[in-house]
């Protein structure tokens, strides 16, 4: 049984849904560039439809300053939902009042309908009761897809879930059960991997991780300082010198719950922070004054991957290296690759998300080959750093 309420237990046949989406995609000269979050919600708008309701989707577009604009219409993107679906989608020029509810007024059962920005009001953000009623006035019931805008409690995705009967949608659903099974309730031994460019954006996460995973694999930037931490000398390496008390604290903490700790041995180092910059590779010892570590080394690659052989269980958020900058890719891409294969061989279950880290995957070729892939930034850390979501929250079973 399924901690939250889902589209199994919603009758929508003939009922106005309101289908909150997160249609947050990137433009590249007016049009849709990836839509990796549009590709995930038409499963839950098909359904809808194909039961007989009146799908009435309700997203946000950017970060408008709380007025309509141009520059941050979805209009573009109802084209985009349309294409991909298969099916006409039609457009409000407004999320509430008289013009979204003449054109919801002229919709037949299974039609889908996209409203304009609700962040064109203020209300929207501040969770507003008046505005709140006025998006409930629009529907029966409230269906949830929008996992990575959960981490808002915004009208459209907690104040709304509490006035009419709400549900999780299936890429909801789908997101819960991943995220369940990668650190709610893991089979054991579980494994982190949290790489990028900052400890000071992920403290909160690796405090929560330690006293849940087994074995913390730490990458990227950040751990340039736990390493610094350790008295090793990092040249010229991105690294939060004035961490070094909270990284040592990381380490005892982790050391107390018996959470592993594994930090790269070796790197591959070069004097500039550039594609195809000269580089070597050098145990961490040995890292010259004006170097700087732009990846791991084979050798820690190697480490990574024996480790992850031992697991039942891997969640991802960061790449290791600066990626972008090849050959810098290679440690996040191998290790991507095992990981990958180790999925598809049935032995673990492997659960990444976040901007950078769907960016890598992508660039490694292996997004389908991982057990799930989140598409959220921000709510994909917060919930690695064991918030409660307020979106979410609204949608659990009582
Ligand atoms: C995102 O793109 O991360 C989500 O759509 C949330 O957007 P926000 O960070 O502007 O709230
Ligand atoms: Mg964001």
């Amino acid at each position: 049984m399924s901690l939250f309420r889902t589209l199994d237990s919603a009758d929508v046949k003939g009922k106005r849904v309101l289908l909150r989406v997160d249609l947050n995609v990137p433009m590249e000269n007016g049009k849709v560039g990836d839509a990796t979050r549009i590709e995930r919600v038409l499963p839950t708008i098909r359904e809808i439809a194909d039961k007989g309701g009146k799908v009435i989707l309700l997203a946000h577009f950017g970060r408008p300053k709380g007025g309509p604009d141009e520059a941050n219409s979805l209009r573009p993107v109802a084209a985009a939902v349309a294409e991909h679906l298969g099916r006409p989608v039609g457009f409000a020029a407004d999320c509430v009042g008289p013009v979204a509810a003449s054109a919801i007024a002229a919709m037949k059962d299974g039609d889908v309908l996209l409203l304009e920005n609700t962040r064109f009001y203020k209300a929207e953000e501040k969770n507003d009761p008046a505005f709140v009623e006025q998006l409930a006035a629009l529907g029966d019931i409230f269906v949830n897809d929008a996992f990575s805008a959960a981490h808002r409690a915004h009208a459209s995705t907690e104040g709304v879930a509490h006035k009419l009967p709400a549900f999780a949608g299936r890429a909801m659903q789908a997101e819960l059960d991943a995220l369940t099974l990668a650190l709610g309730s893991p089979v054991r031994p579980v494994a982190a991997i949290v790489g990028g460019a900052k400890v000071s954006t992920k403290l909160d996460l690796i405090g929560n991780l330690v006293k849940r995973v087994d074995i913390l694999v730490i990458g990227g930037g950040m751990a340039n300082t736990f390493l610094f931490a350790q008295g090793k000398s990092v040249g010229k390496s991105l690294c939060e010198k004035d961490l070094a008390d909270t990284a040592r604290a990381i380490i005892e903490a982790a050391k107390a719950a018996n959470c592993r700790i594994l930090l790269p041995i070796d790197a591959n180092v070069a004097k500039e922070f550039k594609a195809h910059a000269p580089s070597r590779f050098v145990d961490v010892d040995h890292v010259a004054e004006d170097e700087m570590i732009l990846d791991i080394g084979p050798k820690s690659i190697a480490e990574v991957e024996t480790a992850l052989a031992g697991i039942k269980t891997l969640v991802w958020n960061g790449p290791f290296g600066a990626f972008e900058l090849p050959p810098f890719d290679l440690g996040t891409m191998q290790v991507a690759k095992t990981a990958a294969s180790l999925t598809q061989s049935g032995k673990i279950k492997s659960v990444a998300g976040g901007g950078d880290t769907v960016s890598a995957l992508n660039a490694a070729g292996v997004v389908d080959q991982f057990t799930y892939v989140s598409t959220a930034g921000g709510a994909f850390l917060e919930w690695m750093e064991g918030k409660v979501l307020p979106g979410v929250e609204a949608l659990r079973a009582k």
